[in-house]
């Protein structure tokens, strides 16, 4: 249901539409007076009333029902009142039939979002830097799904530049082919921090030349290049697994080389390339911005350029609605730069283009450092974190069956949520410690929850106690709270859309999980005074886990059965 909306179409308030009057109904912090409310301060002009006594006037004409069946008004607040048990109805019936679905909705259908995330360097660690990208991406992807969009995702591989020309180099003269191949990344990028440190001038000519081959299409350097890239892909790959992320799309700069003409051809036809110390600019400084480099005076294209084509590629290929880009915020300037650019060529479809921007994430036992060869990998994050997930579980409850598993999906999950609980662009600190809190803000905290939930419906079940048709039975506040917060789902899943803040979610998830807690420890649901009521709990009990579960398949986390 719908309360915003249900409110809303049944407010006489002339010369207001009823969508502006459901966004302006809040939810107050303190719920004593109300379950929604609609501060009148807004129509005080239009009414040419005084706010407290367009309340009373309001109040006085809304036909109340049995799903609004109070309103209040009070200092110029309308506070709503909500029908207790018809809620409960609606609500766990709703759940109930569409259990795995509840939340989604259709309301993307026809229309595509373009979602660039992860957008990996080959030959370069994947590093906790990139955290953030792919897991923000790969629950933007799922949000956007559920929601009925088709979604594209795309990994925008750092696969060109002259690197790889000095990566030849270096493993001419230093690397082995087995080697290389047992080490994988490890070795390929040892081999680049070689030759940073390392390299004579001459190699670095040589690594020059390697990439003029590369580009000339020479068959050994292109040989070297791919199997360095697919020894890259293996080993992201592996991570994508255990992250439970895919891509549609693996289209990476390399894709764009031969598809930035055309668009150069445009930039220069609509006047906009002029030349500045021998290389071809775009000029933005009236809009207070430094010039867009699309050329370099060598005639070399840059990262900005292979991005100016992928997004000419990107609308002509998917005709998107929206086109996110999931990078950190180091990049604001060239994203706004690219947009602008973009809008300067007079593409209506310029502000489709969101840069989804976020901080960054560092270790609270030493710090993040991308200095030569002291780089935290992703990898060790997560082996460290299941590790610790595995102790953690030991201690709790040695009995645990399927215990890897379980350490997987908690360890794991630990990590992706401490990158996701926060407002994206906020800079974090990821403690193992405080991840892996069964108390705290924390995703074990809330898979445990589930895993409560599921044993009391198993107990239940092998008593043959069945609540397919259990009634709703007059509800205590703790069972309401926690009924308002399932209802709410769907809300909270749009929102997380419409912000592109995959952490109203886990937040969303965090609170009903606490609520569901409050609940369990307030009411008995086994030993219910009635078997009407207990029947009732469990029905509860059926939903919250259900909700809580589609909460944290959004967020990509996986639902431990036992805990
Ligand atoms: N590979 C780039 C980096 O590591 C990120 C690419 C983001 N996507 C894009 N279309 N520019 O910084």
């Amino acid at each position: 249901m719908d309360y915003r909306a249900y409110i809303a179409a049944r407010l006489p308030v002339e010369g207001m539409g009823e969508e502006e009057i459901a966004a302006a109904i809040a939810i107050p912090p303190d719920t004593a007076l109300g379950d929604y409310a609609l501060p009148c301060f807004k129509f005080a002009k239009l009414m040419r009333k005084p706010p407290a006594k367009i309340a009373e006037e309001l109040a006085a004409a809304y036909p109340t029902d049995e799903v609004i069946p109070e309103v209040v008004a009070v200092n110029g607040y309308l506070n709503f009142r909500i029908g207790k048990e018809r809620l409960a109805e609606e609500t766990l019936a709703r759940i109930l039939e569409e259990k795995s679905q509840y939340g989604a909705s259709d309301m993307g259908r026809g229309k595509t979002v373009c979602i660039d995330y992860s957008s990996v360097n080959i030959a370069k660690p994947f590093h906790i830097g990139h955290l953030s990208t792919t897991v923000l991406g790969g629950s933007l992807y799922r949000i956007f799904k559920a929601l009925g969009y088709t979604v594209v995702g795309i990994n925008h591989l750092g696969d060109y530049g002259t690197q790889f020309g000095k990566l030849i180099s270096a493993y001419k003269h230093w690397g082995k082919r087995e080697e290389v191949e047992e080490g994988g990344i490890h070795a390929i990028n040892a081999l680049y921090v070689r030759f940073n440190e390392e390299a004579t001038e001459e190699m670095q000519a040589e690594a020059r030349e390697y990439f003029r081959l590369i580009e000339s299409g020479d068959r050994e350097a292109n040989e070297l290049f791919d199997w360095f890239k697919s020894l890259t892909m293996a080993y992201v790959q592996k991570i994508y697994d255990r992250l439970h992320i895919t891509f549609d799309s693996y289209a990476g700069e390399r894709f764009y080389i031969d598809k930035m003409q055309p668009v150069i051809d445009e930039l220069k036809a609509k006047g906009l390339l002029v030349e500045s110390r021998g290389a071809q600019v775009v000029d933005l400084e009236q809009y207070g911005m430094p010039p867009f480099i699309v050329l370099r005076s060598d005639g070399a294209s840059l990262y900005a350029t292979r991005d100016l084509a992928a997004a000419f590629y990107r609308k002509r290929t998917y005709d998107f609605d929206k086109c996110l880009y999931v990078v950190a915020y180091q990049q604001n300037l060239h994203f706004k730069q690219l947009f602008k650019v973009i809008e300067l060529m007079g593409e209506p479809w310029a502000k489709d283009l969101v840069h989804v921007a976020y901080g960054m994430v560092s270790l609270e036992d030493g710090a993040m450092s991308t200095r030569k060869g002291k780089v935290v990998w992703l990898e060790d994050v997560l082996s460290r974190c299941v590790e610790k997930a595995a102790a953690v579980l030991e201690e709790k409850n040695p009995a645990l069956e399927n215990k890897e598993d379980v350490a997987e999906k908690v360890g794991v999950g630990a990590v992706v949520f401490g990158a996701l609980y926060n407002n994206k662009i906020k800079d974090i600190v990821f403690s193992y410690d405080k991840a892996l809190n069964f108390d705290g803000e924390t995703s074990v905290y809330v898979q445990y929850t589930c895993a409560r939930a599921r044993s009391v419906l198993t107990k239940a079940a092998e008593g043959g106690i069945g609540y397919a048709d259990a009634q709703v039975c007059e509800l205590c506040p703790a069972e309401f709270e926690l009924i308002k917060a399932l209802a709410e789902f769907p809300d909270t899943v749009k929102t997380a859309a419409a912000t592109y803040e995959p952490s109203v979610i886990a937040r969303y998830a965090v609170g009903t999980a606490q609520k569901f807690n409050k609940f369990y420890i307030d009411c008995k649901i086994m030993q219910a005074e009635t078997e009407a009521l207990r029947a009732f709990r469990l029905k509860l009990c059926d939903a919250a886990l259900a909700v809580l579960t589609n909460a944290l398949t959004l967020l990509g986390i996986g639902v431990p059965d036992k805990m």
